[in-house]
């Protein structure tokens, strides 16, 4: 079984963070290693209090000045979890973590992705085009916003008179039931066919 340290990025509320930090809490292969930030405000930051897990503030410079590489040296992490994370990550840093750097995004993707489509801006476009079904989308990230290979996503209705709110409130469930799992699946499927290619 091939064990993994993550690092968990994330920008804001970081309820994916906790619910990533709670399902791993004690797992026999795969430890959360650090949780990092850009703003030093994020409510993430009392997740990684909650449980005990080093974190870091960095500014947008720090993902290609070295900072944060040699932070994930430090805390020997191999694989990165993008949770709410907003800065794009820089190509030397995918190149140094391939196809080691998850995203999940609040669309069906390749609906509803890219620059500027996050958070609401993406609930209040499913509402404004009349959309009956959206969802969310875990996928490995590379240097384009919300564009690399799709390994899972899954499906909500939007009803009739569903506002934006409550939109996000039915795929942040979906969110929080299904990143977890995914990330194991990927690390005890995918990445342990690669250790032994
Ligand atoms: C989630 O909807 C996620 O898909 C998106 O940002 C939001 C983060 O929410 N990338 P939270 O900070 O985990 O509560």
């Amino acid at each position: 079984m091939k064990s993994a340290r993550l690092a968990i990025f994330a920008s804001g509320g970081g309820s994916n963070a906790y619910k990533i930090c709670e399902y791993f809490q004690d797992h026999v292969n795969i430890v959360i290693a650090g949780i990092l930030t850009n703003r030093k405000e994020a409510g993430v930051l009392q997740v990684a209090d909650k449980f005990d897990i080093p974190a870091i503030v960095v500014d947008k410079n720090n993902l290609s000045d070295g900072v944060v590489e040699n932070w994930l040296h430090d805390i020997k992490a191999d694989m990165i979890i993008l949770a709410g994370f907003l800065l794009l990550i820089p190509a030397p840093l995918i190149t140094k973590f391939p196809n080691r750097i998850l995203n999940i995004h609040p669309s069906l993707l390749p609906k509803y992705g890219g620059k500027g489509m996050h958070g609401h801006h993406v609930h209040e476009a499913v509402v404004k085009n009349d959309d009956t079904i959206t969802g969310m989308t875990i996928h490995v990230v590379n240097e384009k916003y919300d564009d690399g290979q799709i390994i899972f996503q899954a499906k909500c209705a939007v009803k009739k008179d569903d506002t934006a709110e409550i939109v996000a409130s039915n795929v942040l469930a979906l969110e929080h039931f299904y990143y977890s799992k995914t990330i194991e699946n990927y690390i005890n499927g995918y990445l342990s066919d690669e250790k032994t290619n």
